[in-house]
């Protein structure tokens, strides 16, 4: 089957199908994969993808820009890595909401080496939601992310001990709140509990051996058989704000989130999320009390270090690609 990929600026079609096969290697709410692609001579389209939407979790999308956001922080990673600079311009037409982003690879003197660095944990980052160990992270590391949420926009503020144990009752009641939700409940059948080679979803053997105390965060359970020692969880919460909501910033934070992780993955760290007080509209707004009123969450992240675990599928690039606008632009 001839894949509608074609040669873009300086990238030739093996090394423009190697990019977006990192692309799509982006974490995405409930492996959702909500992304498409298009290759034109004016440089590589990324496109929501509406009908992989998830309408109660994710009622405004917010979440879908985040999950985009990511693999266009994959995108340019890999262009940067295959020698090229990924000239990005979010939102390039106005009529056209679902185009998220152009990515030209222009030329580049010197290709960006701190984005060059970060490739290689491309594919080795996966949510990882086993126990991690007590070990505390070294406040180098803990720098570093910070640093990778700023180059994007973005903001991973220090927290108080009060405003972990606020955030800890703010996972605890986002939980609560999408459980008794039937609505919730139906949505997360649909998209869970896959069997291990499903192309899309979270497959069952993602859920790994659930930490039992975790520290007292919470986690969704996506059919965990077995728990972890008591106690031998000590993740680092962190939360990623941006200084406003709109969908480019939506779309900024998603970049940030992922340079978060990979920075993590780099490092040697394990990652996951903990998304429920950021997906009840009502506590995202307690959230953003919490933080002081300047920052609107967008996503919590786990880090420790964890055990190894499974890769979780990805649909194939013939999935992902758009055809060439019939327009020719
Ligand atoms: C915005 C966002 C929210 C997510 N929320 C959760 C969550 O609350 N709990 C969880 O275990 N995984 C969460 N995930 C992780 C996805 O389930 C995961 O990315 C997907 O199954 C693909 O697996 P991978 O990250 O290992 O590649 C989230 C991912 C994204 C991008």
């Amino acid at each position: 089957m001839t894949l509608p990929i074609t040669s873009i600026g300086l990238l030739d079609p093996d090394q423009v199908k190697s990019a977006i096969g990192a692309a799509v290697l982006a974490p995405s709410t409930h492996n959702t994969q909500p992304w498409r692609f298009r290759c034109t001579h004016a440089g590589l389209e990324l496109h929501a993808d509406p009908d992989r939407a998830l309408p109660v979790a994710d009622a405004d999308r917010r979440e879908l820009l985040l999950s985009c956001g990511a693999a266009l922080f994959n995108l340019r990673t890999a262009i940067a890595a295959l020698g090229a600079h990924p000239a990005t311009t979010l939102f390039p037409r106005r009529d056209d909401p679902a185009l998220l982003a152009v990515v030209r690879p222009f030329a580049a003197r010197r290709p960006d080496g701190r984005l060059v660095q970060l490739a290689d944990a491309i594919p080795r980052r996966h949510t990882n939601r086993t126990p991690f160990e007590a070990d505390a992270i070294p406040a180098s590391v803990v720098a570093r992310l910070r640093h990778a949420a700023e180059v994007e926009q973005a903001w991973l503020p220090r927290l108080s001990g009060q405003q972990l144990e606020g955030l800890r009752e703010l996972v605890h009641k986002g939980h609560h709140a999408q459980l008794a939700d039937p609505a919730f409940l139906a949505e997360w059948q649909q998209w869970t509990g896959r069997a291990p080679d499903s192309r899309d979803g979270v497959p069952e053997n993602a859920a790994g051996s659930m930490p039992s105390n975790n520290g007292g965060w919470v986690l969704r359970d996506f059919g965990s058989r077995d728990r972890g020692r008591p106690d031998d969880s000590e993740p680092l919460v962190v939360v990623i704000g941006s200084f406003d909501d709109t969908k480019a910033d939506r779309l900024r934070a998603g970049q940030a989130m992922q340079r978060v992780l990979l920075t993590a993955t780099a490092a040697g760290l394990d990652a996951s999320f903990i998304s429920q007080p950021v997906e009840v509209p009502p506590i995202r707004a307690e959230l953003r009390r919490l933080l002081g009123g300047g920052l609107w969450p967008q996503i919590v992240l786990r880090l420790g270090r964890g055990t190894p675990v499974p890769w979780t599928p990805r649909r194939s690039l013939a999935d992902v690609l758009m055809e060439p606008s019939p327009l020719g632009a």
